[in-house]
């Protein structure tokens, strides 16, 4: 059928990305309680400042484990193909809604790509240094130079986190259909086919008369 929608996100993709999208918030307002004693208030949401405290980095933890699920079904998918590097010089195009010389790209653009590897890195560098000061279990084993060094490192990792997920979220809102695709699964042919063609000519099989070159992606 021509017009038969096609599935972008199964019901275990869709479940694993909000249960890490509910965590990221989670961890976020109650990592800004302990931050600075102007958001201390927040620590009210999770019992207050020794739950905040104890509670937090096993948030983290929890986080870290589902993304983990999430770039193992992904990372593929998010590999930089030939065609990207022409899709980002032609970045302009793309912001004003052209199509003419913009050139088909798979199922994630670059953009969605290099997001994905720096929420990757960001997600590294917080289990890593959170592990150096979680005092309750292993700051003992470092010394006060690598324990502030990872406080520092902590907080920044944090900061470019939340802000590619401000980035995340406006982009997907931005493209209509993002959002109801992670909601319920399904994209249209013509989405499919206007925004990630490459993917939706492997997925359909279908090769339309003006290909461009690009490998799969
Ligand atoms: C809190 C609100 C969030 C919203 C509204 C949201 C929305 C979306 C949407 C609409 C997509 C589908 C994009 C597409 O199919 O083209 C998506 C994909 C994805 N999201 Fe989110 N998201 C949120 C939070 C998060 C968080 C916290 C993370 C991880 C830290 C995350 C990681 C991902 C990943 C890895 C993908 C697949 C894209 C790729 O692999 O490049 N999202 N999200």
């Amino acid at each position: 059928m021509k017009d038969k929608p096609i599935l972008r996100y199964n019901a275990n993709e869709r479940t694993n990305h909000w249960l890490v999208a509910i965590l990221f918030i989670m961890a976020a307002l109650s990592g800004l309680a302990l931050f600075h004693p102007a958001l201390f208030w927040l620590s009210h949401l999770f019992g207050g400042g020794p739950w905040t405290r104890i509670l937090h980095p096993f948030i983290g933890v929890l986080m870290f484990v589902f993304f983990l699920f999430l770039v193992l079904r992904f990372w593929r998918a998010n590999f930089f193909i030939a065609n990207d590097r022409l899709w980002l010089r032609r970045i302009d195009r793309v912001m004003r809604n052209e199509e003419e010389g913009v050139p088909p790209i798979g199922k994630y653009n670059p953009g969605q790509k290099l997001l994905f590897w720096t929420l990757l890195l960001c997600m590294l560098v917080l289990l890593l240094s959170g592990v150096v000061i979680w005092r309750a279990w292993f700051s003992q084993y470092f010394g006060i130079g690598s324990i502030r060094l990872a406080t520092l490192l902590h907080a920044l990792a944090a900061f470019v986190l939340v802000l590619s997920i401000i980035i995340h979220i406006y982009a997907g809102v931005w493209i209509k259909g993002s959002v109801s695709a992670m909601l319920h699964g399904w994209v249209s042919r013509a989405w499919a086919k206007k925004h990630h063609e490459l993917w939706y000519r492997e997925v359909t099989r279908e090769d339309p008369p003006d290909s461009q070159i690009g490998k799969k992606g």
